[in-house]
């Protein structure tokens, strides 16, 4: 890895609509009220270079190795600008998808080889692997009903979420210590916004709620 790594990075996935920035803001509050230095960002987004790539990659028709190219250079640049040097000095980063979106959607829902999407991920990332990853668990026709981006993901419909799910459980089976996966249903965002933090302060030990 480029730098020395001494904050908490946790990353948080899932199909559309399943509630992730609302988790994430609420996340970030408190923790921050717990004192912490808190920041966050998105992919594919997060700095000028990344929000140009994101428009291309969520607008425009292209083919499946394209798709995995963009978001791997989206992913590449946020880490060089924002996630690594917020790591370097001990804060907590919280990533909107990361490279097990890329291995559900480029790898599993649109049939690119696992492997190779695997070595693309460490190479845009440098190496760097989550402290923790949050996987919002909703059914895929449920949250399609939620999802007001209208992106071109969210258009394929609900076979294809069902598959981007798929997905994200192989990944989980890859490395389940990693995952917490909260299931959703009529939780509200306080609710499971709780369920986090406690799981944070039972890893890392950072707050106490
Ligand atoms: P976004 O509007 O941020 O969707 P969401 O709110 O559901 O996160 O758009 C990001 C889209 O990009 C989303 O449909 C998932 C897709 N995506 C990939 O296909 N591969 C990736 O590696 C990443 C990071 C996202």
């Amino acid at each position: 890895m480029a730098k020395t790594k001494r904050g908490i990075f946790i990353t948080f996935e899932g199909t559309e609509g399943s509630g992730k920035s609302t988790l994430i803001s609420h996340l970030r509050q408190g923790l921050e009220k717990a004192g912490k230095k808190v920041v966050s960002t998105r992919e594919p987004g997060g700095n000028p270079v990344s929000e140009k790539i994101r428009e291309t990659v969520l607008n425009f028709p292209m083919n499946a190795w394209t798709e995995l190219l963009l978001y791997e250079a989206a992913r590449s640049e946020n880490l060089a600008q924002f996630v690594l040097p917020a790591l370097s000095e001990g804060k907590i980063v919280l990533c909107d998808r990361f490279t097990d979106s890329s291995l559900a959607y480029q790898g599993y829902a649109r049939g690119l080889p696992w492997k190779k999407v695997t070595l693309l991920n460490e190479l845009a990332t440098q190496g760097l692997i989550p402290d923790l990853t949050v996987f919002l668990d909703i059914d895929p026709e449920v949250g399609l009903r939620r999802a007001q981006d209208g992106n071109r993901f969210e258009e394929e419909g609900v076979k294809f979420q069902e598959k981007v799910r798929r997905g994200f459980l192989r990944a989980r089976r890859e490395n389940p210590k990693r995952w917490l996966t909260l299931k959703i249903h009529h939780q509200t965002p306080e609710q499971l916004t709780k369920t986090v933090l406690k799981e944070v302060v039972r890893r890392f030990r950072v707050v106490t709620p």
